[in-house]
Formats: C-alpha cells, structure tokens, sequence
C-alpha cells in the first residue's frame, strides 16, 4: 500500500513537473492530465465533440492558438505484444508518434510494429524510429507542428505487408480474430455487451487489392461481418503524406504479425494469436461477428441442435446434429483413397443409426454463401489439416460442438486447435486411430511436420473417427 502511494504520488509530483514545462514551453497544448489511463467510458466515440480538443478552452479567447493534441494513451488491457489499442495516435510523413511523457509506460517499439517487410529466414524486422518515435510534449511542436488532421472514430491498423494477408486462415484465423479478442478485452472495463466496429481498417502497406486471398473468400467475409467498415490501403496512407500536416488518430488498434510473434507464447504455438491468449476476454466473443457473418451471407442465423440456443437433451426442433466431412481429396494434402472411403462409410454409419445427420462437401466446389451455410448448421466438421478447417469461425459453438484435424500420425500444429479454443469448439488431432485433444489450460507440447505432413497419402482409421463422434454426441456432457 505505501508502495502504491508513494509511486503515486511521485506520479503526481511527476505530473506536476511536466504541467509546468508544458505551460512555460507550450503553451498551446492542451492538457488532458492524467494521461496514463482514460477514464472506463472508453468506446464513447460517439460523443459530440471532437475528443482530442479541449472544450473548456475552445470556448475561450484563445481558441485559435490551442493545438489538438493530447497524449497517447492505451485504454484498458487492451495490448499484448502486436495487437495495441492506442488511443490518440499521430501520424507524419509516414511515421507513428506517440505522444507521452512515459515512454517506458508504453510496449517497447519492436513490441508495437516492425518494419514490414517479408519475413524470412535472416531477415531482420526491427522496427526503426521511422516507422514510430515517441515525442514528448517539448518537442511536438517541433514534430508535429501546431494543428493535426483529426481521423475521427476507431481505425483498425494492419502494419504489414501482403506476404500473410493472402490467405483465409492466416487473414480471419489471425488477424482479424487476435484483433478482435484484443479489442474485447476492452468490454470488461467498459461493461458492454458488444463493442462498436472499427470505422476503417487501414493497411498502409498493401498496395490497392494486394491483400485479397486467390480463393476470393476474405474480402466478401469482410463486407457480410464489417458492412458498414471501409478498408482503406495504401493511397490513403499517401494521400494523408501528401497533405504534409499531422494526422490524429481518435481510437486504433495497430496490428502487426511479426510483433506478435515476439511474444514469448510465440515460441510455444508459433502463432501469430499465441500472445493474445493470454489477453482475457469474455467467453462467446466472437459471436457478434459469426452471427452477423453468418446473417449477411445466409439470410438467417441456424440453431443447429445442441447449440446453446436450443435444448441439448431434445435435440433442438427434433433434429439431428449435422457432421460434416469437408473432403480435400480433390487437393494436394489428402487422406489415402481407401482410407477417405472407409471413413465416409464410417460416418454414413452414424447416419443411418441415428445419432447425426452426415455430409460430405467439397469446399472448392461450393460458393461462398453455400461454404458458410454448411458450417453455420454443422455441429461437428471432419477434415485433413486445411483451410477448410478455418471455416470452424462460422459454426455455432455448444458444449457438443467439435473440429477433427486429420493429420499425419504425430505431426501436430495448433492453427485449428487455436481457433477451436476461440470459438469453444472442442478440438480432436486425429493420428489414424488415435485422438490428441486437451482440456483448458493443457496443450500439446510443441508442433511436428514429419516430410508426409503436405503429402497425399494420410492414413485415417474411419471407424475409430466414427466412434469418437459418437461419444461426442451421446455422452453426458463434459465440464
Ligand atoms: C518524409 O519522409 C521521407 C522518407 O520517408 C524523407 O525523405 C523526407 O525528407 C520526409 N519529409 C519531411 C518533410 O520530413
Ligand atoms: C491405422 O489404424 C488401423 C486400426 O488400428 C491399423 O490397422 C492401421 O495399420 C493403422 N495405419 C497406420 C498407417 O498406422
């Protein structure tokens, strides 16, 4: 307790000090002290003012000499090594500022961003100071000039380059969901069921399109899940460098993959959310965006039996569970031939018993509104290693619902086993006949690609699978 008071007061005593700078050698600034942490009604970015300004003073005589600017500041929890949320963010000539007399309250800068660039083996991502500075007040006019352009509202950041934006799982898996769960960590500071969506997302290193994923099934998710969301790249970035003054950001959460990865969960899941899972976060956070998705593109949120809008025990309206084997044997990676027709007996099996509903669906071959429909109503998805399996994102999760990754027998990775957890999906790595699954707070230990990982000739035992499925679906309820 003492600690606290006295690191509180010399805070204040701090605070105090720079007060009096500011006013001897900045006049102009307008205060908004204390600046560490704002107050809890962070997401009132609808309020009717132009936050940033101070309003007292712009009802005074000296109206036209104040500046805009007011200190940067991280709301909430919301951070964790590559996902920010920054409030007031300044932008010039192409650099980030953050404007502070605590530097070293803030994430270090390569913690933040880093250069982006492609990655790669030998390749250094160590952001410099002209991707972000810090500035202090003393010297923002100096840097910052006297006036910003304000950017009014929330900006989602994506500080990369197009190398791990092409692809579905690495693009919905990654960053849209670690942005996401990150944000969400806001809502327990604030108590809101649901957080407003970000106004823009704005990738200022992608050249116009560049972003877009070869399926072409990442931009229309974006428009169903974000309708009302820009996305903004590169040329907005250089038409703000062109106008040559300062830009203020209101609210931003800057996101960038290789920070991520700095995380030291980094080197346990190698994955670019392994950080933010140790940013806590309301159970079910991501159904705003699945049930508005899945809403958009389908016309209607199913209730698949045994999710928790429907009764477990009855199976919902009557009917049955669906399971679905999405098949990737028109691929590259894929399960040996007889193995993919046993295990399709195998599940026809557990139709015509009686415990589920079975289908068996080629992603490629359906469109995007026919993919989504397929998953919103499943319960249980089967399929080898893929992004098919990223799809999990728009199944309704329940205390039956479940992914099975095939893959070759000791090989182990955690994109889909990550996800699963997201989404409260119970994950099963299946080894031919056998089950790697964990409860909360175990993991596997480590990841393995043996040489078959990306082959053609994955071994499955069907009714080992099969029979897996069944406890899942008749047992009593884990938990
Ligand atoms: C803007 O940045 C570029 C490099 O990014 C630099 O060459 C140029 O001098 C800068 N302009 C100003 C006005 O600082
Ligand atoms: C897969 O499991 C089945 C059933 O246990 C077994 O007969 C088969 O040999 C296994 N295949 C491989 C490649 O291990």
């Amino acid at each position: 307790m003492m600690r606290y008071l006295s690191r509180n007061l010399g805070y204040f005593v701090c605070a105090n000090i720079v007060l009096s700078l500011l006013i001897l050698n900045w006049r102009e600034v307008s205060l908004h002290l204390p600046f560490r942490r704002p107050p809890t009604n962070l997401p009132a970015l609808n309020r009717p003012i132009s936050p940033g300004v101070n309003v007292e003073l712009l009802s005074g005589p000296e109206t036209e000499t104040i500046s805009q600017f007011v200190f940067t500041t991280i709301p909430g929890r919301a951070v964790v090594h590559g996902f920010t949320m920054l409030d007031k963010l300044y932008l010039k000539n192409g650099t980030l500022y953050i404007l502070t007399t605590e530097h070293e309250k803030f994430p270090q800068r390569e913690h933040l961003l880093s250069k982006p660039i492609n990655v790669g083996p030998g390749i250094d991502t160590t952001p410099t100071k002209e991707n972000l500075d810090f500035v202090s007040p003393r010297d923002a006019p100096e840097v910052l000039g006297d006036y910003a352009l304000h950017i009014p509202g929330f900006t989602v950041i994506l500080y990369d380059g197009p190398q791990f934006m092409t692809h579905y799982y690495h693009w919905w898996g990654e960053i849209i969901l670690g942005f996401w769960r990150v944000y969400n960590a806001l809502r327990e500071d604030v108590a809101a069921e649901v957080l407003p969506r970000p106004n823009r997302f704005l990738l200022p290193n992608v050249a116009p399109g560049k972003w877009r994923d070869r399926a072409g099934v990442d931009a229309p998710l974006m428009r169903a899940a974000f309708p009302d969301t820009l996305i903004e790249e590169q040329d907005y970035w250089e038409d703000l460098a062109k106008l040559g003054t300062t830009v203020v950001f209101e609210r931003v959460m800057l996101v960038s993959r290789a920070s991520a990865h700095r995380h030291p969960l980094g080197s346990v899941w190698y994955k670019m959310i392994a950080g933010a899972m140790a940013v806590g976060v309301p159970e079910g956070y991501w159904n705003p965006i699945r049930s508005t998705l899945v809403q958009n593109v389908v016309g209607y949120l199913p209730v698949p039996p045994g999710s928790s809008e429907s009764s477990i025990s009855q199976g919902g309206r009557g009917e049955l569970p669906i399971v679905t084997y999405i098949s990737r044997q028109g691929g590259g990676r894929r399960l040996i031939t007889s193995d993919h027709d046993r295990l399709v007996e195998s599940l026809e099996a557990l139709d015509k018993e009686g415990i589920c509903k079975f289908r068996i669906v080629q992603m490629e071959k359906l469109n995007v509104k026919q993919q989504i429909e397929v998953v919103a109503e499943s319960t249980i998805i089967v399929g080898v290693h893929g992004n098919g399996l990223t799809h999990q994102l728009w199944m309704p999760p329940s205390p039956r619902s479940a992914v099975f990754e095939i893959f070759y027998p000791n090989d182990f990775t955690f994109d889909y086993e990550m996800l699963a957890r997201n989404m409260g999906h119970k994950h099963y790595g299946v080894w031919n006949d056998t089950f790697e699954t964990y409860g909360k707070g175990d993991y596997h230990k480590g990841v393995h690609f043996s040489d078959q990982f990306h082959g053609s000739a994955i071994p499955v035992y069907g009714p080992a699978v099969a029979q897996k499925i069944r406890e899942r679906l008749v047992d009593p309820i884990e938990d």
